[in-house]
This record gives C-alpha cells, structure tokens and sequence, in this order.
C-alpha cells in the first residue's frame, strides 16, 4: 500500500536511526505474510521498529499476537492500532479494552470529530497514546486559507501559516500525542514541526480555529 516507504526511509536515516522514533503498521489479512512485513522491517530498522501498528483492524487477533511477542523480547516498542472509519470504531473500542495495545491512530480535525464522542475519552481513561491522521482532512482544509484567518492573532503560539493553526488545534487537545501530516512537498515537515509544543490553543482558539476551518 505505500510502497517502498519503510524501506527508502530506512536508507534516508542510515547512522541517525537512534535519533527518531519510527512508527509503521502491518497490513494483510494472512497471519504469515503479517510475520514476514514485521520481519523486513525489523531488518531494514537495524532490528526495532518503535511504534507497529496494525492497518485497520485487519487480523488483529493473528497480528497482536505476534507483535506481543516481539515487544516481549524488545524489538518492538509499543503496539497500536489505527482505523479511519468511525463505523468502525465501535471494534476499535473493543481492541482499546483488551488492554493488548498502547496506541491507537485516528482521524482527527475540525470538521471531522467523531472521535470527540467515545474513542478520545476512553484512550484517556486507558492512558493509551493518541496518533491522528488526516489533520488537514486530506487536504480539504487547506484548499485554501481561510479569508478570515489573521496569523498575527495566533502568533503567541508560534503560529504563523493556516496549516499551522490546523496542527496547533489537534495537539491543544491534551488527549492527542502525535499528529503525521501527509505531504508531497520537501519544505513542508519544517512548517509543519515548528508547531505543536507549548504554549497551546484553549478553548476560544480552538473554537476560533474550527469556525474558520467551517468556512474553508
Ligand atoms: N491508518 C489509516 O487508515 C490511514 C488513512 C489515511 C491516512 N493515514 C495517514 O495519515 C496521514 C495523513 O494523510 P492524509 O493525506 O490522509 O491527510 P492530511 O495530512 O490531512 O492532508 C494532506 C494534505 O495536506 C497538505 N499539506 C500538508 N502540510 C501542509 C501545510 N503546512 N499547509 C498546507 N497544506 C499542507 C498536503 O499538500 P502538499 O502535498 O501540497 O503539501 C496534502 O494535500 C498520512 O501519514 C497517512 O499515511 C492513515
């Protein structure tokens, strides 16, 4: 599904592999094809992978199985699982229970909530680690900046750009860990990690940043 990501990664990271913290998921229905996606990437991380999440709730049970095993003797550090379609996070719900897995990956901005409704709260009440995808709605909203958006209200944040403002909103929510922007552009990672640490939006910027977001 992404190609030789993991693997071209690996090759771009070379003696820095240490320095970061690498997160991955495993994606196929067949429990040995599962091992065998684990293992390249295990090779291709100099033999730990950070973060290995399982893609959709495909096979969970065959997959946190084997990924127990390896966060068992260490090659794997947490174990999370991701879905992006609220019919399904009612099973979602139902992994987060089991107590198997440290993280779960959700979608997460201002027009799209759901998550706001039962899957925040519980990774909260279960100290689980939050990643959310799709903060910019896979580029719905940021189309276009908003004409009402002024940087300078928000520069006590260190936000200067719209997608700033968008990433600044998911991190304000305390329940949320890590956001992955998706780009195709190389300067975007640096506007995009130069936001997301303190001090945080409250509640009037975040509500300020949502209506905007409404109308974009
Ligand atoms: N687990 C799952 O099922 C699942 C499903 C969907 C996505 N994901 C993951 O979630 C992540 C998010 O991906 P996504 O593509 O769905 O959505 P996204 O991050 O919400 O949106 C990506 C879009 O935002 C634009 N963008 C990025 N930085 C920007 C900035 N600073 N200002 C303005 N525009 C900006 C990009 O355009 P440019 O290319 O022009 O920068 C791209 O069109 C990815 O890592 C993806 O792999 C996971």
């Amino acid at each position: 599904m992404y190609g030789r990501a993991e693997e071209v990664l690996a090759r771009a990271l070379g003696p820095r592999r240490e320095d970061v913290v690498v997160a991955t998921k495993v994606w196929t229905p067949d429990a040995g094809e599962g091992a065998r996606q684990v293992a390249r990437a295990l090779d291709w991380f100099k033999g730990r992978v950070d973060l290995y999440q399982v893609h959709n709730l495909v096979a969970w049970p065959e997959h946190l199985r084997f990924l127990e095993a390896r966060r068992e003797e260490g090659s794997v550090g947490s174990i999370g699982a991701t879905h992006w379609d609220p019919r399904a996070f009612g099973e979602l719900e139902e992994v987060m229970r089991t107590g198997r897995i440290d993280v779960v990956q959700v979608p997460y901005n201002p027009v799209e909530r759901e998550v706001e409704r039962r899957i925040l709260p519980l990774a909260e009440e279960l100290s689980l680690g939050v990643v959310v995808m799709r903060p910019f709605a896979e580029g719905e909203l940021t189309k276009r900046v908003p004409d009402g958006f002024r940087p300078r209200t928000f520069s006590e944040f260190g936000v200067e750009t719209w997608g700033q403002a968008l990433l600044e909103w998911v991190l304000s929510d305390p329940r949320c860990h890590v956001v992955i922007p998706a780009t195709s552009r190389p300067g975007r990672p640096t506007e995009n990690a130069a936001v997301g640490g303190p001090p945080f939006f409250g509640p009037d910027e975040r509500r300020r940043v949502a209506t905007l977001a409404a109308g974009a």
